[in-house]
């Protein structure tokens, strides 16, 4: 694989179809071992183009049986097979075409096309599965209407569902029936699905606000029923907060979602079907934490908003990823930050952000939020396209207001329904509806990279004005050498000495205590006049109003009077974040600030005492910010010191205020129940942490409460609390407690998942042999993506002693695993390889090693999709 260039996708490249496809009539014949597929296109030749012109079909990994134009054999010299599938020539311009294919679910351990789950048959076509079960123009910009007939065996596979409404069903003989599905919304084949299974259905119905009676309907394996309320009431949540807050109505008699448990990713938004990792479905107290119900609501509402933003107007070609993609990921925030956790969203937002997608952005897989090339779309399924590409349509909304916003989405919806579109299309109705110019704001998707801003100012007394000078800059990445300014709105306010917002005019506008600053240029000065007093704190960057990193050179003060007072809850804990990061950069280059340091322990002390710090954000002002995101403050970084100074941080921070965190801690016992709600989520979550906190700490009394606090647990929720709190205590105590966990959900993959994530990521020594036993206890299975990531993943993630040991012998173990994933999983393995991409930002032993690893996996025969992300990885 080494040397072979990937060839590349280019949008340059991207022509309109030649063909449109009218009809698709698509006949299964299910049988885990060998499915029969019969499908019958009606093709019609596209006006302006050549008679004749060929009609492409895409296949892979197809068995042809059977190939007519108008009933009869294709003659062979108008077909060509290539890589890519089939090139048929010399058709009329309209044409009814037959293609019969044999394929092996069985043997699909890719997951991509039709697979097996479980005991169920189940597809996946997004980005381009569709083609591993037919021959078929598999490109998004070919809408088209599904009519699907599904024959199986009655006995194993009671359940046939498929895409739209079951106008048919009834027995054949010989112990098999059949169902015919009809789809009355022309789509793409990436949102074609089907599922067969033996599966109980939990449902529920839904009436839309203009009367339109839905049923919903959850389907599970028979022993998962109970476990199905909390996804059903999400749906419900959701379907209601799309018509108020987004005018979208539901538009079937049916909405179906299927939990499986092989699946690559989180879920898939197939029309009126979606398939969902059952990890994203199941729930009950007992099995399922705060973060877990949140993420399985938020992932319900995600799909659920797809039927508009992504199904009803869907992308032209890949490259428009982030048009269906960063719009409902931005439409899932929103509800969530509406409907379950408000303030405390957006936070965790960010933190996910500045961990996730800033490294990537800063590293050698860094590309656009919309790509102009690829080898392997699978591979831009990213933080950049997802988390990056909502920053976008947020910063489109700060710019325009918020109901000019909502206009341009219903002028959107409105405009393009029913059509496979550009993010160019979206943002031109953005600046159509509001007159503004937003031609400088689409370098945001064209421009990878995370902009660098730094801020300062100065204020003059006696004229009450205050000077802000800004600059851009954004450093280069791979391809793109040289950037250009971005459009960045800056939310500001200013504190005042008595913590009180003031009042002043940005140029020549109105009154105000809060300003978007509109930076446009690399370097740009703004003035606030009529002040009556000098600020005492500048809060820049107000609910993170853009994807930008922020040096606004604020002193200790500065940023203290922000911890105390800001009103903006996102710069509040931001300010922490810098003050913290701080310590601990100053500990990794030598000494501890003790300035710094005394002037954080006030501030968290004072914190601590405020009993009008709401729980949940108190738990975030406690936490230091992430490993991988402190590994980002450093060009080279050695990952052992991080962590160590990190801990020493929490130590020398909070072990004089070990009173006063008990006192914070929260009742166990009281907040041991099953409500979900933003209130008791956020006293668990201040309860679990100031536990964790106080076992690090070695107080007294803690591990002894971690083990009270586990025993007596009821909900999930405070169970793991209590055990990742112990997870890395060299005590018998944690060994004791992990056995326990294994022992109660040893029968329950998705909860033994939370145990093998501990075990990988624990950094109690003997790392490398739990990571053996792991791969061979009995619940681990390779072909299962869930459970390879909850070890592989941590293990990376987490166990840094381990992972980084400077011998490299972590980085070949998990390259010889994910080489070995790669035989069975290419899109899983691809994405797991990432941490190993980063050696360029390691200390220079662990650079050596990680860089070796990275050397030896790219001598192998890779999968596609791995081998793009190596090749980036590697290339200079
Ligand atoms: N489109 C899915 C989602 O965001 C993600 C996905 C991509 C699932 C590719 C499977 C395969 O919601
Ligand atoms: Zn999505």
């Amino acid at each position: 694989m080494k040397d072979a260039a990937p060839s590349m996708v280019l949008l340059s490249e991207y022509r309109a179809p030649d063909w449109h496809v009218d009809h698709l009539d698509l006949c299964f014949e299910l049988d885990p071992v060998a499915t029969r597929v019969e499908s019958r296109i009606r093709v019609r030749r596209a006006v302006g183009t050549e008679p004749g012109v060929a009609l492409r079909l895409h296949g892979q990994a197809l068995e042809l049986l059977r190939l007519e134009v108008d009933g009869s054999p294709a003659e062979a010299d108008a077909v060509t097979a290539d890589d890519e599938g089939l090139l048929l020539t010399g058709l009329p311009d309209t044409a009814e075409i037959t293609v019969e294919t044999r394929i092996r679910p069985d043997a699909n351990t890719a997951l991509e096309g039709l697979y097996v789950s479980g005991g169920s048959l189940c597809t996946q076509c997004e980005a381009e599965g569709f083609r591993r079960i037919t021959y078929f123009p598999d490109r998004p910009d070919i809408l088209t209407r599904y009519r699907v007939r599904l024959e199986a065996d009655a006995a194993r596979y009671p359940v046939l569902l498929a895409n739209g409404n079951r106008v048919e069903a009834g027995a054949l003989p010989g112990g098999r029936h059949y169902a015919v599905w009809e789809d009355p919304f022309p789509k793409p084949s990436y949102l074609f699905a089907l599922v067969a299974g033996d599966l109980t259905c939990v449902s529920d119905r839904f009436t839309t606000r203009s009367g339109r009676e839905v049923a919903l309907e959850v389907y599970v394996e028979h022993h998962n029923r109970e476990r199905c309320d909390h996804a059903l009431a999400s749906l419900k949540r959701a379907m209601r907060y799309d018509e108020d807050a987004f005018g979208r109505e539901y538009d079937l008699d049916v909405y179906m979602i299927v939990a499986v448990d092989a699946f690559n990713m989180g879920a898939m938004e197939n029309k009126g079907l979606n398939l969902f990792n059952a990890k994203y479905v199941l729930a009950s107290p007992d099995t399922a934490t705060d973060d877990d119900y949140v993420q399985i609501e938020s992932v319900i509402a995600h799909e659920y908003f797809h039927n508009w933003s992504g199904n009803r107007v869907t992308c032209r070609d890949w490259f428009q990823l982030s048009l269906k993609e960063g719009l409902t990921v931005f439409r899932d925030q929103e509800f969530t930050t509406d409907c379950t956790l408000f303030g405390a969203k957006r936070i965790d937002d960010v933190q996910r952000l500045r961990a996730f997608q800033f490294p990537e952005d800063a590293g050698p897989l860094a590309h656009p939020v919309r790509p102009d090339r690829y080898a392997e779309i699978n591979n831009f399924y990213t933080m950049t396209v997802y988390e990056k590409g909502a920053e976008l349509i947020r910063m489109l909304r700060t710019l325009i207001g918020r109901e000019t916003f909502r206009r341009g989405l219903d002028t959107y919806f409105e405009r393009f329904d029913g059509q496979a579109v550009t993010t160019d299309d979206f943002v031109a109705v953005m600046a159509e509806v509001s007159g503004r110019d937003l031609g400088l704001f689409r370098r945001w998707y064209t421009q990878a990279g995370t902009p660098r801003v730094t801020a300062c100012s100065t204020f003059d007394a006696s004229a009450g004005r205050l000077r802000l000078q800004l600059e851009q800059r954004t450093p280069p990445t791979p391809g793109q050498d040289t950037k250009e300014p971005l459009h960045i709105p800056l939310k500001i306010s200013l504190v005042g000495a008595d913590g009180d917002r003031l009042e002043a005019r940005l140029g020549d506008g109105p009154e105000a205590q809060e300003w978007v600053l509109e930076l446009t240029d690399a370097e740009q000065v703004f003035e606030l006049q009529g002040l009556a007093e000098a600020p005492a704190a500048i809060s820049w960057l107000r609910g993170f109003s853009a994807p930008v990193l922020l040096d606004a050179g604020q002193d200790t003060a500065e940023l203290a009077h922000l911890v105390a007072h800001d009103d903006d809850a996102f710069t509040r804990w931001d300010a922490a974040q810098s003050l913290l990061r701080r310590a601990v950069i100053a500990r990794v280059g030598e000494a501890p600030d003790g300035t710094l340091e005394a002037t954080l322990i006030r501030a968290m002390a004072a914190l601590l005492e405020d009993s009008r710090v709401e729980p949940v954000l108190l738990a975030s002002l406690l936490e230091l910010p992430a490993h991988r995101e402190l590994m980002e403050s450093f060009e080279h970084a050695d990952p052992v010191v991080i962590f160590e100074v990190r801990e020493a941080v929490k130590k020398a921070l909070f072990a004089s205020l070990e009173p006063a965190l008990s006192r914070r801690q929260g009742d166990p016992g009281a907040l041991d129940n099953d409500a979900f709600t933003a209130e008791a989520m956020g006293g668990r979550r201040l309860l679990n942490r100031i536990l964790a906190l106080r076992v690090t700490l070695g107080a007294r009394g803690a591990l002894e409460d971690a083990e009270t606090q586990y025993r007596e647990a009821r909900s999930q929720t405070l169970r793991m609390g209590a055990l990742a709190a112990v997870n890395e205590s060299p005590d018998a105590l944690r060994a004791e407690l992990l056995a326990d966990f294994e022992g109660r959900y040893r029968d329950d993959p998705l909860v033994l998942d939370k145990w093998f994530a501990l075990e990988a990521g624990s950094q109690v020594p003997g790392g490398f042999e739990r990571l053996e036993r792991l791969l061979e206890h009995p619940g681990f299975r390779w072909s299962n993506p869930n459970r390879v990531r909850a070890v592989l993943g941590p293990f990376m993630a987490a166990n840094h002693r381990h992972f980084h040991h400077p011998d490299g012998e972590g980085y070949r173990r998990i390259a010889a695993l994910i080489e070995h994933l790669d035989g069975l999983n290419p899109q899983t393995a691809a994405r797991l390889v990432q941490p190993l991409t980063r050696w360029r930002r390691l200390d220079p032993g662990r650079s050596t090693e990680m860089h070796a690893a990275l050397e030896q996996l790219a001598g192998k025969r890779l999968s596609r999709d791995l081998a793009d992300v190596v090749q980036r990885a590697l290339a200079p």
